[in-house]
């Protein structure tokens, strides 16, 4: 019986396994990260995880497709349940369980024995500005981790677990900024790393501050999808008496956990009743064709693909022939940068923050390391590393930086 570190990601989840060097554990066939979907296929009554769940999805068997179910957490959607589309029910935080449960039993297969004692990452803040939430937050995944069979849980943030997996790497010693910029949120650590400071497990007087928001790579997701792909679905289009369509139905079909929501009978009904509300027909009839078609997902998918197709620089195209026939729309890094904006100056403010917290200046910081998937926008990177003109910006695994790092503090605990 041994431990093992988890990242419970938004988007991606890993675990790492001791060994004489941390290493990550197969937890799909041969991949050492798990997208965090779960599929509730009805046609063939079974539950899907990760890349499996969401190909099930696309092949078009009927059921109930969940991802990003981290987010959720803390809030009061955690608790309440949801329709697995063969007529039960299941809470939000059960479904973290199966996913917790199925990553476990993964690396209990790659690790050739059973894990009992973990580490779990966590973010600065699972919930931003509300302290009782976000406890809550991290009780939900702690009792969830323990339904598995883990007895002895452990929590670590996830941008000092990324600041020690730097540090593993060190010669020297120096002030790092620690970006971890995933798929739910933006995290930072400004941390003091170096080989002789390694060697302690107590390393508060060596974390100077840290700090996060709830905006990251799926944020962006939703801008894209809402300045691209929605428009042509009729989203801000004027109704013929002047006012602009009803827009709640395009923020539900670009957010990963209410998408089903928008497929229910009543909805359906009431969508079908406002077709007079568009000037231009055909709006209307995309809007209907992806609900009926259940295309959310497909369609947010897309969204994802067309920010990382264009995220270091140039063009694509989002084939949206599921919707319509020929239809097809260009897709460009400048109309990456116009839609998200607002999130960029927001998680830059935070790096800022994080440095002002401390009370150290922008200068003194040596170095920023980059991880989480999101740090592949280069608009972003640049604008967060514009803020710290002295440091050297270094870029880690972006998947996996985060467990590796949770390992080396799971090793220093538990040996
Ligand atoms: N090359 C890329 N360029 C830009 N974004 C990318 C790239 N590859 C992946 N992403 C985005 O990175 C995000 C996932 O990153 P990551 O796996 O680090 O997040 P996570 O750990 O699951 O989330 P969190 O840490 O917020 O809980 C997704 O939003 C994805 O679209
Ligand atoms: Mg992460």
């Amino acid at each position: 019986m041994t431990y093992c570190a988890i990242d419970f990601g938004t988007s991606n989840s890993a675990v790492a396994l001791p060994g004489t060097a941390v290493r990550l554990a197969n937890v799909e066939g041969t991949f050492a990260t798990l997208p965090t979907a779960v599929f509730f296929n009805v046609d063939e009554g079974r539950r899907e995880f990760g890349r499996a769940a969401v190909q099930a999805y696309i092949d078009g068997y009927d059921g109930r497709l969940m991802r990003s179910m981290k987010s959720i957490l803390g809030s009061s959607l955690a608790e309440q349940t949801t329709d697995i589309g063969d007529g039960s029910a299941i809470r939000f935080v059960d479904v973290i369980t199966l996913f917790l449960q199925h990553l476990k039993q993964q690396a209990e297969t790659s690790a050739q024995c059973s894990l009992t004692r973990t580490v779990l990452g966590r973010p600065v803040f699972f919930v931003d500005d509300d302290e009782h939430a976000d406890r809550m937050a991290q009780n939900q995944l702690q009792a969830a981790a323990h339904a598995v069979g883990f007895s002895e849980i452990h929590f670590q943030y996830e941008p000092i677990a990324a600041a020690f997996d730097y540090e593993s790497r060190l010669q020297d010693e120096r002030l790092v900024l620690v970006a971890d910029i995933g798929g739910g949120t933006s995290d930072f650590s400004l941390v003091r790393v170096g080989p002789q400071r390694a060697a302690k497990l107590e390393r508060k007087d060596d974390v100077l501050a840290h700090h996060g928001v709830h905006v990251a790579g799926t944020d962006f997701d939703k801008r894209v999808e809402l300045t691209s792909i929605m428009r042509e679905l009729g989203y801000q289009s004027i109704a013929p008496e002047g006012r602009e369509v009803p827009s709640r139905v395009y923020f539900d079909l670009s957010t990963w956990h209410l998408i089903n929501s928008v497929y229910s009978p009543r909805r359906f009904g009431e969508f079908k009743l406002i077709k007079h509300l568009y000037t231009d027909p055909q709006h209307h009839a995309r809007l209907m064709r992806v609900i009926e078609r259940r295309l959310g997902h497909v369609l947010m998918g897309q969204a994802e693909q067309a920010k990382i197709a264009v995220a270091a620089g140039g063009d694509t195209v989002i084939d949206l022939e599921q919707v319509e026939e020929a239809l097809r729309l260009a897709f460009s890094e400048q109309q990456l940068i116009e839609a998200g904006q607002e999130e960029k100056s927001r998680i830059a403010q935070a790096a800022r923050e994080t440095a002002l917290m401390a009370g150290v200046s922008p200068d003194q910081v040596a170095a920023i390391y980059f991880t989480g998937g999101t740090t592949g926008l280069k608009f972003l990177s640049d604008a967060i590393a514009g803020a710290f003109p002295a440091a050297e910006p270094v870029f880690g695994d972006p998947l996996a930086s985060v467990a590796k790092g949770l390992g080396i503090h799971a090793q220093r605990l538990f040996t």
